[in-house]
C-alpha cells in the first residue's frame, strides 16, 4: 500500500497547526533567560515531524474527541521530545553535531546552555500539562492520569532509563532482551504514552485504551526498527542527522542483532500487529492507520 497524498495534506496541515502552537506556547524571554529561550525555540522550530503530538490529536479523534482543545498537551509532548533529541546529541552522549537539518544545540550555542535549554524544556512541559485551557475543558481526574501517564513513559520508567540501557550498551554485544529493553524505553514509551494521552483525556474506554496501548507499543518498536535502519541507508541530507553514527559508537541496534533484512521483517509484522489493534475502530482511527504505515515508509 502507498500513502495518498490526502494523507500527507493531512499530515503537513496537523503539523502547522502544531508548530502554531509550539510558537505560543514556549515564551521567548528577555534578561539573561533570553540565551536559554533562544536555544529552545533553536532546537524545538527547526524542523521535526511532530509525530508525538499528531498521535496526541489522532488518539483522541480515535475516541471520537475534539482536537482543539488538547494543544497544550501535544506541545508538552514535543517539548519532552526535543529536550530528549538535544541531550541525546550532546558529546557525553551520542556526540552528534548535526540535527534536524542544522547544527545541533551544543554546537549552535554550547554545551552548558544545551543542558540547560533541554531541562527547561523538559521542566515547562510540566507546566504546559498544567495548563489552565486543559484544566477548564477536561476533568481534574483525567488531567492526573495523564500526568502519570507521561512521566512514567519519559522518565525512570521510560525514556530516560533507555537512554541509560542505550549507554551502558554501547560497544558490547547485547542480547534480544537488551535491545528490547533498549527500545522499549527509549523510544516506544513516549510514542504510546503520546497516542494514549489525548484519549484518555476525551475520556476513552478501558477497551479502547487497550487497543490503542497495545498499538502505540507496536509503532513505537517499528518506528526505532526503522530509525535504526535509517542510520544506516538512510539519506543524511533527507533525515538532517548524521548517518553512521550508529555503527561508529558501536550502538546496540536491531539491523546489527538481527541483519538488515531481519530488521524490515520484524517491522512489517509489528506494522500488521499495530493495525490489527485498531480493529475495534471504524474511519474515525483512519488516520493513525496511515501514520502505522508512514512509520514503516518513511524516509525522515
Ligand atoms: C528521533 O525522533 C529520535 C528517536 C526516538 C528515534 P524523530 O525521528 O521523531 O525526530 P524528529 O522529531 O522528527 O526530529
Ligand atoms: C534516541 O535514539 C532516542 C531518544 C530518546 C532521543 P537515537 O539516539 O537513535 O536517536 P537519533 O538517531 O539520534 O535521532
Ligand atoms: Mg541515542
Ligand atoms: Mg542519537
Ligand atoms: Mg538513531
Amino acid at each position: 500500500m502507498s500513502l495518498s497524498p490526502r494523507f500527507f495534506e493531512r499530515l503537513k496541515s496537523w503539523q502547522d497547526l502544531v508548530n502554531g502552537a509550539l510558537e505560543h506556547m514556549v515564551p521567548r524571554l528577555s534578561g539573561p533567560a533570553a540565551r536559554l529561550t533562544e536555544a529552545m525555540h533553536y532546537s524545538l522550530m527547526a524542523g521535526g515531524k511532530r509525530l508525538r503530538p499528531i498521535l496526541v490529536l489522532a488518539g483522541a479523534e480515535a475516541v471520537g474527541g475534539s482536537f482543539q482543545r488538547l494543544l497544550p498537551l501535544a506541545c508538552a509532548i514535543e517539548c519532552i521530545h526535543t529536550y530528549s533529541l538535544i541531550h541525546d546529541d550532546l558529546p557525553a552522549m551520542d556526540d552528534d553535531d548535526l540535527r534536524r537539518g542544522k547544527p545541533t544545540c551544543h554546537k549552535a550555542f554550547d554545551e552548558a546552555t544545551a543542558i540547560l535549554a533541554g531541562d527547561a524544556l523538559l521542566t515547562h512541559a510540566f507546566r504546559l500539562l498544567a495548563h489552565e485551557d486543559l484544566e477548564a475543558a477536561f476533568p481534574a481526574d483525567r488531567l492526573f492520569r495523564v500526568l502519570r501517564l507521561i512521566s512514567e513513559a519519559a522518565g525512570l520508567y521510560g525514556m530516560v532509563a533507555g537512554q541509560m540501557a542505550d549507554l551502558l550498551a554501547e560497544g558490547r554485544p547485547v542480547s534480544p532482551e537488551e535491545l528490547y529493553f533498549i527500545h522499549h524505553h527509549k523510544t516506544a514509551a513516549l510514542i504510546r504514552a503520546s497516542v494514549l494521552a489525548g484519549a484518555v483525556l476525551c475520556g476513552a474506554d478501558p477497551e479502547e485504551e487497550r487497543a490503542l496501548s497495545d498499538y502505540g507499543w507496536k509503532i513505537g518498536h517499528a518506528f526505532q526498527i526503522v530509525d535504526d535502519i535509517l542510520d544506516l541507508e538512510g539519506d543524511e541530507e533527507t533525515l538532517g542527522k548524521p548517518v553512521g553514527s550508529d555503527l561508529e559508537k558501536k550502538k546496540a541496534t536491531y539491523p546489527a542483532l538481527y541483519g538488515l533484512e531481519g530488521a524490515r521483517k520484524e517491522a512489517r509484522a509489528l506494522l500488521q500487529g499495530a493495525l490489527e489493534s485498531l480493529e475495534l475502530f471504524g474511519p474515525e482511527a483512519d488516520f493513525l492507520r496511515d501514520i502505522a504505515y508512514y512509520v514503516l515508509e518513511r524516509k525522515l
